[in-house]
C-alpha cells in the first residue's frame, strides 16, 4: 500500500531536478500526478517515464509567473480531477546578480515573479480544489530562504518570502484540514546548479561543487530523490500534525 494511494498531486517545475524526482516518488507511492512546467519537451520525458513504470501521470504546460496561465491550468485541473490532495510548489529559478546596488531590477522582478509570485498564484488557484477534502501543500524554499548568499539578494528575498508565506498558509487553512509546510534544500545536483555555476564538465561548475562539498558536513551534494522523500513525508499522513514548518535538508551545511 503506497503512502499516497488514491491521492492526486499537482507538481510544478516537474520537468527537471527536484520536481521530476518528486513526481516519480509520489507516483511510486500511488498518487496520480499532474506534472506542470514551462518546458514541455522535458515534461513529456518525466511523464512518459512514470507511465512506463506503471504510474499515473499527465503533463500540462504552465508558466507559474503568469496569472492567466495559472488560471487556465487550475480550470483544466478542476474539470479533469475535481479535487486535489497534494500541491508541490517547486518551480523556481536562481541566478547571481551582483551586490544589491548592482543587482539588475529586471532579474529581481523575474526571480520574484517565478519563485515567490508563482508560489502565491498556483496556491491561490489550486487551494479552492483542496477546500472540500483538505490536503497538503509543500512549498520549495531553500537554505537561501533561511540565510543569505553573496550576490543573490533577489533569490534570498523570494525564498525568505516563501518560508514566511508558508506559515501564513498554515494559519489560514488549518481549520480546512490543509497543512502547509516548506522544504528547504541545500545544494542539490540538478540543472539549476548547472545554470547557476556551470556543469560538472566546466571549470566554474567543478570549483563550485568542490566548495559546496567542503562546506557540507556530509561532504557531498544532495540527490533530487533525497528531496523527494522529504516531500513525501510532508505530503503523506506521516506528517499529519506538522504544519507551518520548514524542513531543512542540506547535509548539515547550516548546522
Ligand atoms: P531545475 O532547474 O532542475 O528545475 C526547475 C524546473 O522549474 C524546470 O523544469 C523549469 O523549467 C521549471 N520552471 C522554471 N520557471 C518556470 C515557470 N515560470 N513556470 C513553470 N515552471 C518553471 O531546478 P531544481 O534544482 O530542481 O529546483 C527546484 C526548486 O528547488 C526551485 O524552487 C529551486 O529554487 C529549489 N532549490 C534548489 C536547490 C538546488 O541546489 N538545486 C537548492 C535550494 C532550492
Amino acid at each position: 500500500m503506497g503512502k499516497l494511494n488514491g491521492k492526486t498531486a499537482v507538481i510544478t517545475g516537474a520537468a527537471n531536478g527536484i520536481g521530476k524526482a518528486t513526481a516519480a516518488v509520489f507516483a511510486e507511492e500511488g498518487a496520480e500526478v499532474v506534472c506542470a512546467d514551462v518546458n514541455e519537451n522535458d515534461l513529456l520525458e518525466t511523464v512518459s517515464s512514470i507511465n512506463n513504470n506503471n504510474g499515473k501521470a499527465a503533463s500540462v504546460k504552465l508558466d507559474v509567473s503568469s496569472e492567466s496561465s495559472v488560471q487556465e491550468f487550475a480550470e483544466h485541473v478542476k474539470s479533469t480531477y475535481g479535487t486535489i490532495d497534494v500541491l508541490f510548489n517547486n518551480a523556481g529559478i536562481d541566478q547571481e546578480g551582483g551586490k544589491l546596488h548592482e543587482y539588475p531590477v529586471e532579474l529581481f522582478d523575474q526571480i520574484m515573479s517565478v519563485d515567490l509570485r508563482g508560489t502565491f498564484l498556483v496556491s491561490k488557484y489550486i487551494i479552492p480544489l483542496m477546500l472540500e477534502n483538505g490536503g497538503s501543500i509543500i512549498n520549495v524554499s531553500s537554505m537561501s530562504g533561511l540565510a543569505a548568499d553573496l550576490d543573490r539578494s533577489g533569490y534570498n528575498a523570494a525564498k525568505g518570502g516563501i518560508t514566511n508565506m508558508t506559515k501564513a498558509m498554515a494559519i489560514d487553512y488549518g481549520r480546512n484540514k490543509i497543512r502547509a509546510n516548506a522544504l528547504a534544500p541545500g545544494t542539490i545536483e540538478t540543472p539549476l546548479v548547472d545554470d547557476l555555476a556551470g556543469s560538472q564538465e566546466e571549470e566554474s561548475g567543478r570549483q563550485f561543487r568542490e566548495a559546496q562539498k567542503w562546506v557540507t558536513p556530509m561532504g557531498r551534494l544532495g540527490d533530487p530523490r533525497e528531496m523527494a522523500t522529504v516531500a513525501l513525508f510532508l505530503a503523506s499522513d506521516d506528517s499529519s500534525f506538522v504544519t507551518g514548518e520548514t524542513i531543512l535538508a542540506d547535509g548539515g551545511l547550516m548546522a
